[in-house]
């Protein structure tokens, strides 16, 4: 009983922070987002009758407490509905740098919810799929379709999942991902969404994600830049607003991710397609397209206090392998 599964992380272009639901992470906005090509997280489930407990393997090496714990939460699940009751060994790589601050909960449990599901002998929808990931991190339930994805928030467990709205070779889009802080974060998102509604901004932001998630959807779909880029960037921004006005405040920003801001804006106004988002973390993720990734590329390079860049294109389904 073991099965494999690859699946790539996500950047999100409409974010989800906020929880209608925290324990079955129903989020309070719909989302959107791009899976990222280049980095990809490659997982191993086998339920095993004489393990006396569950085991998680990161990058060689074992993983216990809290992290286990969440895992064996989404092993729970698949057991439930597997009836069975064997534990599980997962082992997982992440062929990107660990520690880079890319967030890397979004691909983990998406390969898991696969290789675990497989592994237990189910055949789950996309769908299923996807709501079964969510349970492990909100963003995961994002990277099991291909390409450019939606998740609706929906109101329960049944009605919020991810679907494709296009797949990966819609747009050439590329996300430069500018390394500014290796550091991993002091806050992670689950506790972030728990204290967001702390925030008085927190209301407003949500009350327009939708028109904003609608403009996004439509920029993607007609593949025009410049409104891509003004939506894509007022939504991160909001995000961090609430984010830095919520109880106890989060600040992500560091000096040098204001500069590659500011050097994005710049570009754009001078008539280069780039555009900036950022997620919980100081790394920027420096949106553009195929023609001009080379020169942006190494614009950013030129940045004091970026120390390398991840490339990444839109990338593929988590698949079993
Ligand atoms: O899936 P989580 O709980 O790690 O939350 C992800 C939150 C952001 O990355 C900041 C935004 C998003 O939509 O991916």
């Amino acid at each position: 009983m073991n099965a494999t599964a690859v699946s790539h992380p996500n950047i999100a272009f409409i974010k989800y922070w906020g929880n209608r639901d925290n324990t079955l992470r129903i989020p309070m906005n719909g989302s959107l987002s791009m899976n990222l090509d280049g980095l990809t997280t490659r997982t191993t489930v086998s339920f095993q009758p004489s393990l006396p407990f569950d085991e998680l393997i990161i990058n060689g090496h074992e993983v216990m407490g809290a992290g286990l714990k969440r895992v064996s939460e989404i092993l729970d699940l698949i057991r439930e509905k597997a009836n069975i009751d064997a534990r599980a060994e997962a082992v997982t790589e992440n062929n990107f740098p660990s520690g880079a601050g890319i967030a890397s909960s979004a691909s983990a449990f998406a390969a898991l919810a696969l290789a675990g599901s497989a592994a237990a002998g189910l055949n789950l929808s996309e769908r299923e799929l996807s709501r079964l990931a969510r349970r492990g991190s909100g963003s995961a339930s994002r990277s099991i379709p291909e390409g450019f994805v939606e998740w609706q928030a929906g109101t329960n467990d049944e009605d919020s999942f991810a679907f494709s709205i296009a797949p990966p070779n819609h747009w050439d889009l590329v996300d430069l991902i500018a390394i500014v802080s290796a550091a991993h974060k002091k806050t992670g998102s689950t506790e972030g969404h728990a204290i967001a509604p702390t925030s008085p901004l927190q209301t407003a932001r949500v009350a327009d994600a939708p028109r904003r998630l609608e403009k996004c959807r439509q920029a993607i779909l007609d593949k025009d830049f410049n409104a891509f880029a003004s939506i894509v960037e007022l939504d991160s921004d909001m995000m961090h607003a609430v984010m830095m006005t919520s109880t106890p405040a989060l600040q992500y920003w560091k000096p040098a991710s204001l500069a590659v801001m500011e050097a994005v804006r710049m570009w754009r106004a001078n008539g280069l397609p780039a555009c900036y988002t950022m997620d919980a973390g100081a790394n920027v993720h420096v949106l553009t397209l195929e023609s001009e990734a080379q020169g942006i590329e190494k614009k950013l390079r030129g940045i004091d206090g970026v120390t390398n860049i991840l490339v990444a294109r839109p990338g593929g389904m988590a698949k079993i392998v």
